[in-house]
């Protein structure tokens, strides 16, 4: 089977089959994830979900090349896009030439995803005419964290509103193949999905979107915080942990490892 390309994400624009994104960081998670999916994003939330960082702002190049070579070692169906981290792209085009070039030829990644809007506008479309595919990222924007000062959901206000759905429709126009909603109300999602001609990818932004995305830690039930906008479709933490427990009781009172798992001499 082929890989999944950008235009043919492009094509899912809409269509009636909402394109399905995960977030993977390793091989062995892509491996499981990839028939299902259509895109696999190498998000630079593995800051929090695999190193115990407080943000995704000290992430670096490094992690991401080191995680996205595996994401694409580990998948053969699924588009593999991978996050700029904080501070590799912000500071001018060529920055951010120099940085997702690098990515993609330590990876093998296809496309990098950028948080921002208007302000990026020029970056993605300097990108985009180089030949590296853009999927753009509006709304909650996580590594602005510190300027947002949380997590909580933007466009409550007329005003923030306006500013996301300005933000959005600048990225699409400058050439991104696809869009990121975070964390917005839904008629933001509405609005966005109508009115450019790039699928938008809802995380937290309703039901209005061309696709969806979820951390896939959150949707498996691996990663403490819940934000209201993760549906939990298992708890693998709880069943980990009872296997962890049954394993050290087992070795505790010597039950494991049995005759099963024991080596004997051939006579
Ligand atoms: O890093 C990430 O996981 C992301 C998704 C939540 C869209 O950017
Ligand atoms: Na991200």
């Amino acid at each position: 089977m082929k890989r999944m390309t950008v235009p043919a994400i492009r094509k899912r624009k809409g269509t009636d089959q909402p394109l399905v994104m995960l977030t993977a960081y390793t091989a062995p998670m892509a491996h499981l994830f990839d028939p299902h999916c259509d895109v696999l994003l190498v998000g630079d939330s593995l800051g929090q979900v695999i190193y115990g960082l407080p943000s995704t702002v000290p992430v670096t190049l490094e992690m991401m090349a080191a995680h996205g070579s595996a994401v694409v070692r580990g998948s053969y169906h699924s588009l593999i896009v991978i996050d700029l981290p904080f501070g590799s792209y912000e500071a001018s085009p060529v920055q951010a030439f120099e940085s997702a070039s690098w990515l993609m030829k330590q990876t093998g990644a296809a496309a990098v995803k950028m948080e921002g809007g208007a302000a990026m506008a020029e970056t993605v479309r300097f990108l985009t005419e180089r030949g590296i595919p853009v999927m753009g990222h509006v709304g909650l924007t996580p590594q602005a964290v510190n300027m947002l000062g949380g997590y909580g959901a933007r466009g409550r206000s007329q005003e923030e509103a306006s500013k996301i759905i300005d933000d959005g429709k600048a990225i699409a126009a400058a050439g991104a193949f696809s869009l990121v909603v975070e964390g917005v109300v839904e008629p933001i999602a509405v609005e966005l999905t109508r009115g450019i001609d790039c699928p938008t990818i809802g995380i937290g932004a309703s039901a209005q979107c061309d696709g969806q995305v979820l951390v896939a830690e959150d949707m498996l039930g691996l990663f403490e915080r819940t934000p209201r906008f993760v549906k939990r479709f298992d708890d693998l933490a709880g069943r980990i942990s009872a296997a962890v427990e049954t394993y050290a009781g087992e070795v505790r009172s010597r039950a494991f490892p049995g005759a099963e798992q024991t080596y004997a001499p051939k006579d």
